[in-house]
């Protein structure tokens, strides 16, 4: 088997949810299985320190975890039309990869959710694309032969799989939301899976 890392930070589990739609998508891909990890929060108290295990969910992402695995899904909450900063936080800790050329020519995508429908998805997806470049990946979208990518009416969009929570963060993926996620994590997984030089 080979693995793709799915790599999320989510506080209210909207991106969570893609999160599984994507790693289902890698999985509908024979030889290829999701390894799903987060990102501890950061905060702004300088000598709090997370514990190394999350009280829920998959655990904390590790170095190891970029080097083993043949391809990237990163997914953030939009926050103000950026990534939330946990992921970049994690990110911006990758200087010892892009020396190394961990991530280069490898395939990669991105995810987000956002409250409102025109809240800053199509940023957020962009800017967690740049640095990914700079590490030299190989980035993945979703095309418009995916008949959702024409017919939603909330989230899923071209440059990557996303979601529209509403005010309260409440809304469960709709199903052109669901698919085009699926769709992206085959995708990612089908590209990997032609990359990949085998072990
Ligand atoms: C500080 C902050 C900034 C946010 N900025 C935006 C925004 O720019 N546009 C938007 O539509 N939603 C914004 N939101 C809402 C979140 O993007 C949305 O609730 C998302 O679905 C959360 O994902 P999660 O459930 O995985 O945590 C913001 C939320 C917070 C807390």
């Amino acid at each position: 088997m080979q693995e793709i890392l799915v790599l999320y930070y989510s506080h209210r589990g909207s991106v969570r949810a893609l999160a599984e739609q994507i790693a289902l998508g890698i999985h509908q891909v024979p030889g290829m299985a999701a390894r799903v990890r987060t990102v501890p929060k950061v905060s702004t108290v300088c000598e709090a320190v997370e514990s190394d295990v999350p009280g829920d969910g998959p655990p904390y992402v590790e170095l190891a975890d970029l080097q083993e695995c043949v391809g990237l899904a990163i997914g953030s909450p939009t926050r103000f039309g950026n990534m939330a900063a946990p992921m970049k936080y994690f990110l911006d800790g990758l200087a010892g990869a892009w020396v190394n050329g961990t991530l280069a020519g490898k395939p990669a995508c991105v995810f987000t959710s956002t409250a409102s429908l025109h809240g800053g998805q199509e940023s957020t997806l962009l800017s967690m694309m740049l640095p990914l470049l700079h590490h030299g990946m190989m980035l993945v979208g979703i095309p418009y032969s995916e008949p959702g990518l024409n017919a939603t009416r909330s989230g899923g969009t071209p440059y990557g799989a996303s979601h529209v929570a509403g005010a309260d963060g409440s809304a469960a993926l709709s199903e052109d939301e669901r698919m085009l996620a699926v769709a992206l994590g085959r995708r990612l997984a089908l590209a990997a899976k032609r990359l990949a030089v085998p072990a």
